[in-house]
């Protein structure tokens, strides 16, 4: 696929995504493997999903280069085509059956992250962007709000896998849910991202994530309108860092970092 464009890249992305959403909707009870400690898990169909998805992007593409969460895919990210998999965002919500993750790809072309994917098979929802063409839910142009802080939902993650940041974190949420409206944990750092695009959250943050947990939604919440920066207000390293986050609309970011 070589000659294909972008939009034809696309397709096979959200059409990988479908095929794949079908292992996680038949997942009955879940067995949930340990990774680094406790809370950071890894399911049989985190494997599976992940697998699907390369096995398909690479029969379309198949100099495709990966960087994927699961199985240690981590190619340089600076291919000409990368994907960038998160194959279940929200593993714990997953295991636990809160029906509340997604399946998450990024492309990158020569350096510039195009195009993006994100769906949610639980409620049948397609978060798509191309660069510079804006982004959609389910085929629909969506936008953030651009709200201030104070009349902001705001989804906020925890840090979960390194608890050195857990005490920032929760003063950050005291914050957050003082000055916004109320505060979101919803488990999904992409669908997070999702919330901020479809303007149904002002702002996310995170003090930590990893380049899967956040390129795809990058790419959204840009095309609809919003910034996605580091939580220090700086640009979003692309380096396989572990940075955090910051997603909203102008004023919500603004009003975030004088807190
Ligand atoms: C996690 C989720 C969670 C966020 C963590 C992520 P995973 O991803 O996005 O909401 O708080 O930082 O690592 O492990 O479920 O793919
Ligand atoms: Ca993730
Ligand atoms: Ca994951």
């Amino acid at each position: 696929m070589a000659e294909k464009n972008v939009r034809e890249v696309l397709q096979v992305m959200t059409d990988a995504e479908k095929e794949a959403a079908q292992l996680m909707l038949s997942a009955g009870k879940v067995l949930a493997e340990r990774k680094s400690g406790r809370r950071d898990v890894v399911t049989e169909y985190d494997r599976k999903v992940q697998e699907l998805l390369m096995k398909r992007l690479s029969e379309a593409l198949p100099e495709a280069r990966f960087f994927c969460e699961e199985n240690m895919q981590r190619d340089d990210l600076h291919g000409e085509h990368l994907f960038i998999i998160d194959p279940i965002d929200g593993t714990m919500n997953f295991v636990h059956g809160f029906n509340h993750s997604c399946i998450s790809i990024a492309y990158r072309q020569n350096g510039v992250l195009t195009a993006a994917a994100v769906y949610n098979p639980y409620v049948d929802e397609m978060f798509t962007a191309v660069k510079g063409e804006g982004a959609f839910l389910n085929g629909k142009a969506i936008h953030v709000q651009n709200e201030s802080l104070s009349e902001s939902v705001v989804c906020c993650g925890t840090s979960p896998y390194d608890v050195s940041l857990t005490d920032r974190s929760f003063e950050m949420i005291k914050k957050a849910f003082l000055a916004g409206l109320d505060i979101r944990r919803q488990g999904s750092a992409e669908l997070d991202l999702c919330s901020v695009a479809a303007g149904r959250a002002g702002l996310y943050f995170e003090l930590q994530v990893s380049l899967w947990d956040y390129a795809a939604g990058m790419l959204i919440v840009n095309e609809a309108g919003g910034i996605c920066l580091d939580i220090d207000g700086t640009e979003l390293p692309f380096d396989g860092s572990k940075p955090g986050i910051l997603a909203g609309g102008k004023q919500a970011v603004s009003d975030f970092l004088k807190l």
